[in-house]
C-alpha cells in the first residue's frame, strides 16, 4: 500500500477508530460500567480471587478451581460484551462481531452451568433456587440470540443479546450494591435471595427498555471507489 503523504498514512491509521468510536451516550454507559466494576474487582473480587481472605478461602476450598473458572468466564464475557453492542464494530467488522460473538457465547456455556453446580451442592438454600434460575436465564438468552442471528433475524438477535448481556452485568450490579455499598435486604424480606431476583427481573427489563426506545445509528459502510480505498 503506498501513501501520497504522512497525512494520508495518519488518516489510514485511524480509520479503524473513528468507524469504531462509540457515541456520547455509549460514552456514557461505558464510564458508568468502568465505574461500578473497577471498585467491584479491584476492592471486592480480587482480594478474594487471590486467596486474601482466609475465611473465604476455606469456605470455597471444596469448589475453588470451579469458582475460579466460572469467575474468569464471567470476567471474559463481561469483557467482551461492549464491543457486541457497539454499532461500528458489526457494520465494519462484522469478522470481529463473529469471533466475539462465539467468545462471549462460549464463557457463558461454561460459567453458567458451573454456577449451576456450585449453587446446586455448595451455598446456602436460601440462595440455591435464586441463582439456579438467574444462571439458566443467563444460558437461555444467549442461546435464544444464537439461534436469532442463525435464522438471520437481527432485531430478535439484538433484543436477546441485549438481555443476556444485562444478565450478565447482574454480577456486577449486586455485588456493588451488597459489598461496595453495603446494602442487603433483611432476612425476613427475602435476603440475598431477593436481591437476586430483583435484579434479574430490573436488568431484563432495562434491556427490553433499551432495545425498543433507543436505536443507535453507526456510521454507514463505505461503498464504492471509497471502499476500495479503505480496504
Ligand atoms: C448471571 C449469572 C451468574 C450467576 C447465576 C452466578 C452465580 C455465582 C455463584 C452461585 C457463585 C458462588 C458464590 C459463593 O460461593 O458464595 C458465584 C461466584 C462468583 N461469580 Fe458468578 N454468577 C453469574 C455471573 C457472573 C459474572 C458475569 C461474573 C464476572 C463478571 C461472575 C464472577 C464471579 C466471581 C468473581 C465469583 C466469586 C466471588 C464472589 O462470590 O463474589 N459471575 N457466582
Amino acid at each position: 500500500m503506498q501513501f501520497k503523504s504522512s497525512a494520508s498514512l495518519v488518516r489510514w491509521l485511524l480509520t479503524p477508530f473513528v468507524r469504531v468510536a462509540p457515541t456520547p451516550v455509549q460514552v456514557v454507559l461505558l464510564l458508568l460500567l468502568a465505574a461500578f466494576a473497577a471498585p467491584v474487582f479491584l476492592v471486592v473480587e480480587a482480594p478474594l480471587l487471590l486467596g486474601l481472605d482466609q475465611a473465604w478461602s476455606a469456605r470455597i476450598r471444596p469448589y475453588g478451581w470451579l469458582l475460579h473458572l466460572h469467575a474468569a468466564c464471567g470476567v471474559l464475557a463481561l469483557l467482551t460484551g461492549p464491543f457486541q453492542l457497539v454499532p461500528g464494530v458489526r457494520v465494519h467488522y462484522p469478522r470481529v462481531h463473529r469471533v466475539l460473538g462465539y467468545v462471549y457465547l462460549s464463557t457463558i456455556a461454561i460459567a453458567a452451568p458451573v454456577a449451576i453446580w456450585i449453587a446446586v451442592f455448595h451455598i446456602e438454600p436460601a440462595e440455591r433456587l435464586a441463582s439456579v434460575a438467574q444462571a439458566l436465564l443467563w444460558l437461555f438468552t444467549t442461546l435464544a440470540a444464537l439461534v436469532a442471528i442463525r435464522a438471520t433475524d437481527v432485531a430478535t438477535h439484538r433484543l436477546w443479546m441485549a438481555r443476556s448481556y444485562a444478565l450478565t452485568l447482574t454480577f456486577v450490579i449486586v455485588r456493588f450494591t451488597t459489598e461496595v455499598l453495603g446494602f442487603r435486604f433483611p432476612a425476613d424480606a427475602g435476603g440475598a435471595a431477593a436481591m437476586i431476583w430483583l435484579s434479574t427481573v430490573c436488568v431484563v427489563l432495562a434491556a427490553d427498555a433499551i432495545v425498543a426506545f433507543w436505536r443507535p445509528a453507526a456510521r454507514p459502510a463505505p461503498r464504492g471507489p471509497a471502499a476500495r480505498r479503505s480496504a
